[in-house]
């Protein structure tokens, strides 16, 4: 063989391998919120991008995207179907379109405390509703706290009635529209992004929520009153496709979904910590009025929205809110 063709020769084989050798383009992870980043969720959020990084190195690129940049919680879950995103943790409130056992999460007094969400989150009921979506292709990988929802508002509300005829933002949940329906007051459904500036314009009266949400968002700057109700729960569910989740390959599933858990572990501990540390900087802001209920008045919160559980019965299940509430006792 002439020296010029086995030169041609070696470049070619040379290329070929050098092809095959190169390192594959790194698997892409949007993870995409709508709360703040100094958040439970937030903090979760950049956590587990940290620990892909030191990981997995250049085999996985976590992206977060923060305060609703890529995608509100109404598109997140349709597009992350279309594989435009791959991680979410949109509220247990919005996945109504794709189970009725979630709901249970929405249904006011069921929970004392978080320990109590804790204890029936980690129980084999709670473990089960992780997979309720997988035939409409979402998988929960597990869940992450916000806190105790407070009710804000423009006027004190220090019994039910005080809350008739006002409106209120909601999240998409039917069991949240009966809550306020219960009270006679007018819930509008509208993303976490619009929030503050119905809040500001006054085109809404007041809304549901944690402190840490309130603080970050600054809720309280524009809602002259906040009612410490603990009167439901924002918890999230860390959720991503079945599809991408089952097509990744075994080795890297196990060190994402390991990250994970130590991530929600860390944002976890955070909730507990700003349901105090919040509500008091809120409190230290002087710009808003907590109000803290009398066990007389609280009674009288419960008795007006404990009938919303009857009406969701049948979706939701009656065994499986026995066993939410049984989790209130240790
Ligand atoms: C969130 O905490 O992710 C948003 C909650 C809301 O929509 O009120």
């Amino acid at each position: 063989m002439k020296r010029s063709t086995l030169a041609a020769l070696s470049l070619a084989i040379a290329t070929t391998l050098g092809a095959g050798l190169a390192a594959a383009d790194p698997i892409v992870i949007k993870f995409a919120h709508v709360v703040a980043e100094n958040t439970p969720k937030g903090l979760m959020a950049d956590r587990f991008k940290e620990l892909v990084a030191e990981r997995l190195g250049d085999k996985v690129v976590v992206e977060v995207y923060p305060n609703s940049q890529l995608f509100g919680d109404d598109k997140v879950l349709e597009v992350m179907q279309l594989g435009d995103v791959q991680l979410a943790a949109p509220a247990l409130s919005k996945f109504s379109r794709y189970t009725d056992v979630l709901a249970l999460y929405d249904l006011p007094f069921l929970f004392e405390d978080l320990h109590a969400v804790d204890r029936f989150q980690q129980s084999e009921a709670g473990q089960g509703l992780l997979k309720s979506m997988e035939k409409k292709g979402l998988i929960g990988l597990g869940y992450l706290h916000n806190g105790m929802k407070q009710l804000s508002s423009s006027q004190p509300l220090r019994v039910p009635e005080d809350a008739k005829g006002l409106k209120f933002r909601i999240m998409a949940s039917e069991v949240l529209e009966a809550q306020f329906e219960a009270l006679d007051a007018a819930p509008i459904k509208k993303p976490f992004s619009e929030v503050f500036t119905l809040l500001q314009t006054k085109a809404i009266d007041g809304q549901e929520n944690t402190w840490s949400n309130m603080y970050s968002k600054k809720f309280f700057e524009v809602q002259p009153y906040i009612t410490e109700s603990n009167h439901g729960l924002l918890d999230y569910l860390v959720v991503t496709s079945t599809e991408f989740w089952n097509g990744l390959p075994d080795d890297v599933r196990d060190t994402l979904k390991a990250a994970l858990d130590e991530s929600i572990a860390y944002g976890n501990r955070i909730a507990y910590d700003k349901e105090a540390e919040d509500r008091q900087a809120i409190i230290d802001s002087k710009r808003t009025e907590v109000i803290e209920l009398t066990p007389e008045e609280r009674a009288q919160w419960v008795q007006a929205m404990r009938p919303v559980w009857k009406q969701f019965e049948d979706e939701i299940g009656a065994d499986l809110i026995d066993a939410a509430y049984a989790a209130n006792q240790e």
